[in-house]
């Protein structure tokens, strides 16, 4: 995924156009460039790297103005992270900018055909034929060359485009992927994502599927891929849920690791009301869920373990038949999903290509669509017949925390909803499990309290060579959740794995070198997870146990120990337990001195297959 962020207005200082782009360096950061035009000039600048290291090479320039711009930050699909493959890209004729976030799937077939009219390429990108596309369509009026053009693509696009023969146009393109343009005093703000404009303007227009803005100092056109105009329609911006600076933390994931007791709160007091659960937006009516048998949940990484707890908290307090897998799985199976049947996706960025793909083959296949999502603008809320926002806010550090709890949190509401209206749960037992999840932030709290601590034990693991994570029943997606935060942030291998499978194969990994970190709260299955930990001490392994306070049996052959308050209903435990997950990865990470919000090769949408 990348960042395209945007300017077109009276005139802007260069150096606020990149702090807008720097708000982006989330969503990709291995390269990015600027063209940008005032007065008959224009300043055209690109980096392989951050856009730190762009702005060191403009320093000469940060103060002049500018008053159409686009700048691009760069995720690697097609071609290296270098200078040349680098955005905008020019076309070789009539000086035709592009900036491109997605993938152009027949771009190998136009450059093909657009070679034949004699147009160059420097770059190994797919993003680099837009712009000798559109350039073979103009004739004078660059709208109607990128009415065109879009016409020819396949894939994935959202556009910036700016003609130096029209330079006071900037043109926005959006398919199947996001674009949505800040209006404010200073003019309009092109940008990928809410975070690079919420600062700067407090309405926005949010580009719709198949979507052609242009951009003037006065107006903003909208007109659909075949030259129709469409309604603009500005929608206020809701400052509360983008707040994009760390606060003292040393990184994002730090502070949206503790950023967790609030936005669950905030969750609890959004989706109850007298301390009962009340889902009012929903769009499911309780006639429909009563009558519901088969639920599908997809998602991809952290949103995927959400599902997979999901559905065992789901089997436990329903009669439903829950399957769940990965969008990218899910996206070309054959899965019997009927009209009727509920297809949940899950996602923090509602971009996610793979989710989208599966909810769109669902959909087709006349399923009712119910996205849980934490962006409210975004193509999955907007896919879907009925969408379940979670409050957590933009979460910047690419590996995700508060976005997961915050998922849990609305997904254990959802089905404690569910399981009343299917009445397979009774008052009392949905009263006392609703009650301790009122408690969830107070004891996260606790466990945030233990960072120290954590630190001192991570220091002790930071060497390990690899790890095992460990857990039984609902606690094993939590396994795979600590496995992945590890392994996304420190670059150590790490693997989730159901402990009761140890005995068929991963025991034989067992040595003083190995690391393995076992979940092990007072559940029904806390004497099989003792059986574990003894086979594991057997064989030297160096434990880390995850355990409640009161348990007296681990202790004594664990290495080190993460303390969590013990549940009444061990099956919300899940929130407790990744809270100590992330913040082991955390630390482990930070004694390797590893770039912990933006790892190597990731983004934090994954807008393409
Ligand atoms: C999580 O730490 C990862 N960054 C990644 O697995 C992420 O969860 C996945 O790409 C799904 O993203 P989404 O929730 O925005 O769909």
């Amino acid at each position: 995924m990348c960042g395209i962020f945007g300017y077109r207005g009276k005139d802007l200082q260069l150096v606020y156009l990149l702090e807008g782009l720097k708000k982006l360096e989330y969503r990709g950061y291995d390269s990015c460039g600027v063209i940008a035009y005032n007065l008959g000039k224009f300043l055209c600048k690109k980096n392989s790297g951050k856009i730190e290291e762009l702005k060191e090479s403009l320093t000469d320039k940060l103060n002049n103005k500018y008053s159409s711009a686009l700048l691009h930050t760069r995720w690697a699909t097609h071609g290296k992270p270098i200078k040349l493959n680098a955005h905008p890209h020019k076309s070789s004729k009539k000086n035709i900018h592009v900036v491109h976030n997605g993938i152009i799937e027949n771009y190998l077939e136009l450059k093909k055909k657009l070679k034949k009219k004699g147009y160059k390429f420097k770059s190994d990108t797919d993003s680099e034929i837009t712009a000798n596309l559109i350039a073979s369509f103009y004739k004078g009026s660059i709208e109607e060359a990128v009415f065109s053009a879009v016409k020819k693509l396949k894939g994935a696009f959202a556009l910036g485009v700016l003609s130096e023969f029209e330079p006071d146009k900037i043109i926005a393109v959006r398919h199947k992927s996001p674009l949505l343009i800040g209006a404010a005093a200073e003019g309009f703000f092109l940008a990928s994502d809410l975070p690079a404009i919420v600062s700067l303007a407090k309405e926005a227009v949010y580009l719709k599927e198949k979507q052609i803005a242009v951009l003037s100092a006065e107006k903003i056109k909208l007109y659909d891929f075949n030259g129709k105009r469409a309604k603009v329609n500005k929608e206020k911006i809701n400052i509360k849920t983008v707040s994009t600076n760390k606060k003292g933390f040393k990184h994002f994931m730090l502070k949206e690791i503790y950023q967790q007791p609030k936005v669950l709160r905030d969750t609890l007091d959004i989706y109850t009301k007298n301390n009962q659960i009340n889902f009012g937006q929903l769009k499911l009516t309780k006639k429909y869920l009563k009558g519901v048998k088969n639920i599908f949940i997809t998602a991809c990484g952290t949103a995927f373990h959400a599902a997979h707890v999901t559905k065992y908290f789901l089997e436990r307090h329903t009669n439903i038949k829950v399957e769940i897998d990965t969008s990218s799985e899910f996206r070309y199976r054959d899965f019997n999903v009927n009209k009727g049947d509920l297809f949940i996706a899950i996602s923090q960025s509602g971009e996610t290509a793979d989710t989208l793909a599966a909810l769109k083959k669902a959909k087709k296949r006349k399923a009712k669509i119910l996205s849980i999502c934490n962006v409210i603008g975004s193509s999955l809320a907007r896919e879907s017949d009925s969408f379940i926002y979670t409050p957590a806010g933009p979460e910047i550090g690419v590996a995700s925390t508060k976005a997961y709890t915050t998922q849990l949190m609305c997904l254990y509401l959802f089905c404690l909803h569910l399981a009343t209206i299917k009445n397979t749960i009774s008052k009392t037992n949905k009263n006392n499990i609703l009650k301790e999840l009122f408690k969830i932030p107070l004891y996260q709290k606790k466990i945030l309290r233990q960072n120290k601590k954590i630190a001192m034990i991570a220091k002790k693991f930071s060497k390990a060579g690899c790890f095992l994570f460990l857990g039984r029943g609902i606690n094993f997606p939590s396994a795979l959740e600590g496995a992945l935060k590890l392994k996304e942030i420190s670059y150590i291998p790490a693997e989730g794995y159901p402990a009761g499978e140890m005995k068929h194969g991963p025991i034989a990994l067992i040595d003083e070198y190995r690391a393995v970190v076992c979940i092990a709260p007072m559940d029904d299955l806390h004497e099989k997870m003792v059986s574990n930990l003894q086979e594991i001490k057997a064989r030297r392994g160096k434990i880390l146990a995850i355990i409640n306070p009161a348990d007296a049996e681990i202790p004594s052959f664990s290495n080190q120990i993460i303390y969590i308050p013990k549940l009444k209903f061990q099956e919300i435990s899940p929130l407790l337990v990744v809270v100590a997950l992330q913040l082991f990865a955390y630390s482990v990470a930070k004694n390797l001195g590893a770039e912990i919000d933006q790892p190597r090769n990731l983004a934090k949408s994954v807008t393409v297959e």
